[in-house]
């Protein structure tokens, strides 16, 4: 290997003269947070974290990077689940983190709008929408730690896909610094603009590979006031399939939530909160936790009440609970939410993030599961998300007290075994948590040559240098030279 460690020590010198050392981090114990993902599985380095306060720092930082031939991986919350904001070649990288960058610059209640920096903390901007009577519809479990510059550059999902669209259909107009250190000013709040191409679109899912998005322009809906929460058990995801059509028609276009469970979410819940208070037996086969709200006029208790009792006396829902409290229904999302943290507390496990077509959903969870339990007789499998979307995250759990490298091996044969099955539903092996670099494999695998070679064009047209994120989705150096 090169021995970069004088080079190294130079680039981290220019990099503070140049931005200045309130900007830039360069000791390893002060960069570790910014350089392992979520789960602790990989721990990387960089040359440097950058932290910007001002779209213009982002400009000047993408000028010095480019005139060291540093590479610069952007990041939001760092909550992603697929490696794509956080290095992989320490050597070469720098982390472009967005933290400081969290003004919320204005929230329009006339317009239903709101425009922010990139660095907004999720859950810290829908309060400050909601203290204005508004509603901003993305929700997910790592909404306290994620940014919107990050949700937007992985498109994320969440729990109200089904009524309000993923972040695509949220976003109204974005700011990006280019590759080529400009800055394409997108940041319109308009609903309707039909000037030609809609560029913000090349940003939103581009997982940071083709700008840094510094702003972004939101839509808003009002607060939806009236929330009603239930936990229903079920004898089977089939059930749970055709609950969900017949709540489809019943709640009008009220339901916001829909999500499957298994009773195993109970245990892994409980793992990462010992005091979770879990209302329901945990002996069905299957658990929905189910939302209907509205804002102004609408009875939403009576809507889930009669909705109960119909689909109760038809037998396809067999137990259930409707929270009466703001915080019972926050006790039961608990318990959606835990099954994450209950996972990652179990050690390194195979995640997914599937979509099949909604009637084809539970034929797949049950085939899916079927070839792991005879590939790998000694794992769980735990199959769980968001049922109106057709998106199940079907994961894998190796034994516990499985060494690294059992469970990496383990990890890596269930990968191959659950994709077989994806491919054969004609499914997506990425519904919501974007390819970064842990999936970059598997897509490219996938991909045809038309649309490599469109997504080549596009990443040459914008970033012909590979500045930004290299590795991330496609590795495209072998294209480019
Ligand atoms: P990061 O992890 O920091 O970055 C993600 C990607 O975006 C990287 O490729 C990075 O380079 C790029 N990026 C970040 N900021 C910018 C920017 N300003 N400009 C350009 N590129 C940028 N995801 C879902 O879709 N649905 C879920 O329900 C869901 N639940 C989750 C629950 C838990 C407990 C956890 C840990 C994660 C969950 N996720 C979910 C995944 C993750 O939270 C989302 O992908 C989220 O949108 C990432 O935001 P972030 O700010 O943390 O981005
Ligand atoms: C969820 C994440 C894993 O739905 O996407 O919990
Ligand atoms: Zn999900």
């Amino acid at each position: 290997m090169t021995d970069l460690s004088g080079s190294i020590a130079e680039q981290r010198l220019s990099l503070c003269a140049v931005l200045g050392e309130d900007l830039v981090l360069t000791n390893s114990e002060d960069m570790l947070q910014y350089c392992r993902d979520w789960h602790g599985d990989v721990t990387s380095g960089a040359i440097a974290v950058i932290r910007p306060r001002s779209t213009e720092d982002v400009q000047a930082a993408v000028k010095a990077c480019r005139d060291l031939g540093l590479k610069i991986v952007p990041q939001g919350g760092n909550t992603g689940l697929v490696l794509g904001g956080i290095p992989d070649d320490p050597e070469r990288q720098v982390v472009l983190s967005l933290e400081r960058m969290n003004r919320i610059r204005n929230i329009d209640s006339d317009d239903f709008s709101a425009v922010v920096d990139a660095g907004c903390v999720l859950a810290e901007l829908k309060d400050a929408i909601a203290e204005k009577g508004m509603f901003f519809p993305l929700a997910l479990g790592a909404q306290g730690s994620c940014r919107i510059g990050g949700n937007v550059s992985t498109n994320a999902g969440g729990i109200n896909v089904l009524r309000y669209g993923m972040t695509r259909e949220l976003v109204l107009g974005l700011e990006v610094v280019l590759p080529d250190g400009s800055v394409f000013d997108g940041l319109s709040t308009l609903r309707k603009d039909n000037r030609g191409l809609d560029l913000k679109q090349l940003f939103i899912g581009a997982e940071g590979t083709l700008g840094i998005i510094t702003a972004v322009s939101v839509k808003l809906t009002p607060y939806p006031d009236n929330v009603a929460t239930a936990l229903l058990a079920l004898n089977s995801l089939d059930d749970a399939i055709t609950l969900y059509r017949r709540a489809r028609r019943d709640c009008c276009d009220l339901m916001s939530a829909f999500e499957f469970m298994p009773p195993l979410a109970f245990t892994l819940a409980r793992e990462a909160m010992p005091d979770l208070q879990i209302p329901l037996s945990g002996d069905y086969p299957a658990y929905v936790l189910m939302e209907i709200s509205g804002s102004g006029l609408v009875d939403i208790d009576d809507l889930m009440h009669r909705f109960l009792e119909g689909v109760m006396a038809d037998e396809l829902v067999v137990d259930g609970t409707i929270a009466t409290s703001q915080a019972q229904a926050r006790n039961l999302w608990l318990i959606r939410e835990g099954m994450n943290e209950g996972q990652a507390k179990r050690g390194a496990h195979m995640r997914t993030d599937i979509s099949v077509s909604l009637s084809q959903l539970a034929a797949f969870v049950v085939d899916a599961e079927a070839a792991v339990s005879e590939a790998l007789p000694d794992c769980i499998s735990v199959s769980y998300g968001h049922v109106g979307d057709g998106n199940v995250h079907l994961n894998v759990l190796p034994p516990n007290g499985a060494t690294i490298e059992e469970r990496h091996e383990r990890i890596y044969k269930a990968k191959k075994v659950v994709n077989v099955v994806v491919d054969k539903y004609n499914g997506s092996i990425s519904a919501e948590h974007g390819i970064g670099r842990l999936k970059r494999e598997d897509f490219e695998e996938r991909l045809s040559d038309t649309k490599r070679g469109l997504l080549v064009a596009i990443k040459k047209a914008l970033d012909p240098d590979l500045l930004l994120n290299p590795h991330c989705q496609i590795d495209l150096g072998a294209d480019i030279r």
